[in-house]
């Protein structure tokens, strides 16, 4: 069965409060049992994981080689300037697609650039959290065909 994994990063545990007007009224626990239903509909094995410390994902992507197929990542601020995790992307060679609830590109100039982008298969983002089953269909749709 193909297994992926979404990862979530800093900040992202206080969905559903944080910048509401930014980022929607949807909690990340809302939108795990969103992905949950949705794997199970398309038959994918499903881990989802959340952590505010850069270190911490990093491990997660490392231990995602002997355990996933691929991995949607929304690495919140660290997109924005984090090496390490770019490194470990490509480290890696799992599949990863770039998620945001925004769209980064209509915000702030800093969160116009993504070090994840450089070594994603695509990013998505804009569409809040409709954007987790987006990226889970791109995802399948990857693995399968390498589309
Ligand atoms: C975010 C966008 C980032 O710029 C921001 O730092 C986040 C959330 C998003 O999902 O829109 O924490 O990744």
């Amino acid at each position: 069965m193909t297994s992926i994994l979404i990862l979530n990063g800093p900040n992202l545990n206080l969905l559903g409060t944080r910048q509401p007007e930014v980022y929607g009224n949807t909690t990340l626990g809302d939108i795990e049992a969103m992905c949950r239903a949705r794997a199970e509909e398309m038959g994918l094995a499903l881990a989802f994981e959340q952590s505010n410390s850069e270190g911490v994902l990093i491990d997660m992507i490392h231990a995602a080689r002997d355990t996933h197929d691929g991995i949607i990542l929304n690495a919140g601020a660290y997109t924005h300037t984090s090496v390490a995790l770019m490194d470990a992307i490509s480290s890696t060679e799992l599949p990863v697609i770039e998620l945001h609830l925004s769209n980064i590109h209509a915000r702030e100039e800093f969160r116009h650039r993504s070090y994840i982008a450089r070594v994603a298969v695509g990013v998505i983002c804009g569409f809040g959290a409709a954007g987790y089953p987006l990226a889970m269909d791109a995802l399948a749709t990857h693995l399968s065909d390498g589309s």
